[in-house]
């Protein structure tokens, strides 16, 4: 039995009901999307609330920081290209000549407070701002490769290995599990493991782990990676050992090192063959792949991440001039997505945020200030 209302609209305005409906279709249809986007409909995907979720569960609540590599410093210096990739990508950084950076060394994890510890994973984050050309920006681990190869298992592994409420420490059990779900996590862990650590952030090569594409001027596309690798001799770990209760010594090496003297890094980019994984970050390429020296990056200034040049950075992975392309990998979308949600936590959280660990007043190397 139809309403009345039916009833009256049919005999006397057929149309209007033939259009009301089609507006009912087309919100239903926004709705829908809104639902699909937000992940309402499927509570199993994976969306930047949750990822950001599983960053709060593992450590907690750390409000106006980055929500992963949150304790950091910023710094400043250039890079010198010499030319030699020029052949493979078009990109203007990659012309001879300087090039300004901003960069930001940092310790993977979202705790801004945790204590400097010679196995926790470094990185070196890079924004080459070339003049009139465009930018890129680059994020770079000093691990061989990367522990897992998908956001599911990045989100898996932030979960497996949070802090039990229990104990204050991961539970095993969920470790465990974790590594049986995913093999080439525990098979990249194991080389993670294995890796020579060095003294401090100016000795330690940082590579980029995920692959790209470079491309030539006519349009030849080549996969590489890159690494940098320090110009300071290498020293290990042990050589290195904090004073009782000082937590910030690699942090608080890098800037008196960088006071004294410039640190330099090569920038090396290493060309793929077919058939070598591009989607894959957890493997490595086979040995003996062709190595180009592209130039030289110097850094000679620090500041802090409260007031300096990276504050306002997101070193979004995808930020890629002409001439650089992401690859096939997956992670790299996963990437730029997660880390713009965690750019915009931190920027509302701004005036709440406390200092950071690392505060040095601008220092410059040969002690100007
Ligand atoms: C799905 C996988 C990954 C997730 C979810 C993730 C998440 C994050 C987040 C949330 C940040 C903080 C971003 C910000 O607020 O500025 C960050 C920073 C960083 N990530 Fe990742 N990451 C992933 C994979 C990788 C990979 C493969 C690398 C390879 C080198 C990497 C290197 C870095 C570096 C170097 C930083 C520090 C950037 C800085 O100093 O500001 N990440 N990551």
């Amino acid at each position: 039995m139809k309403p009345l209302w039916f009833k009256v609209a049919m005999a006397t305005n057929p149309g209007l009901l033939v259009r009301l409906g089609a507006i009912g279709a087309v919100l239903l249809s926004v709705i829908a999307a809104f639902a699909h986007t937000g992940g309402w409909l499927s509570p199993v995907r994976l969306t930047q609330d949750r990822m950001m979720a599983a960053f709060r569960e593992a450590n907690g609540t750390q409000v106006g920081f980055r929500r992963n590599h949150a304790k950091g410093v910023c710094v400043t210096g250039w890079f010198e290209g010499n030319g030699q990739v020029a052949a493979i990508s078009k990109a203007a950084v990659f012309k001879p000549g300087r090039v300004p950076v901003v960069g930001r060394f940092a310790l993977a994890g979202g705790m801004p407070f945790q204590p400097d510890a010679p196995n926790t994973v470094r990185s070196m984050a890079l924004r080459f701002v070339p003049p009139g050309g465009e930018e890129w920006r680059t994020g770079m681990n000093n691990i061989p490769v990367f522990p897992v190869n998908s956001a599911r298992g990045f989100y898996e592994q932030l979960l497996a290995f949070s802090p039990d409420p229990a104990t204050g420490k991961p539970d095993p059990a969920k470790i465990k599990a974790f590594l049986a779900a995913h093999p080439e996590a525990a098979r990249a862990l194991a080389l993670i493991k294995k890796r020579q650590v060095t003294s401090g952030f100016a000795n330690s090569t940082f590579n980029g782990l995920n692959a790209f594409r470079f491309v030539d001027a006519a349009g030849a596309s080549t996969p590489v990676r890159w690494s940098v690798v320090p110009a300071q001799p290498v020293l290990t770990a042990a050589a290195e050992q904090p004073e009782a209760g000082d937590e910030n010594y690699l942090f608080d090496d890098l800037i008196g090192q960088i006071a004294q003297h410039p640190r330099q890094w090569r920038l090396i980019v290493t060309i793929g063959q077919a058939g070598d994984p591009t989607n894959d970050a957890t493997q490595s390429w086979p040995e003996g792949r062709q190595q180009v020296d592209a130039g030289t990056v110097t850094i000679d200034r620090a500041s802090s991440e409260d007031s300096g040049a990276c504050t306002a950075i997101n070193y979004d992975p995808l930020v890629l001039p002409a001439g650089i392309e992401p690859s096939d990998d997956a992670l790299l979308s996963a990437r730029s997505a997660v880390y713009a949600r965690s750019f915009a936590l931190r920027a509302e959280e701004e005036d709440e945020k406390p200092p950071s660990a690392i505060t040095p007043k601008e220092v410059q190397a040969g002690g100007k200030s």
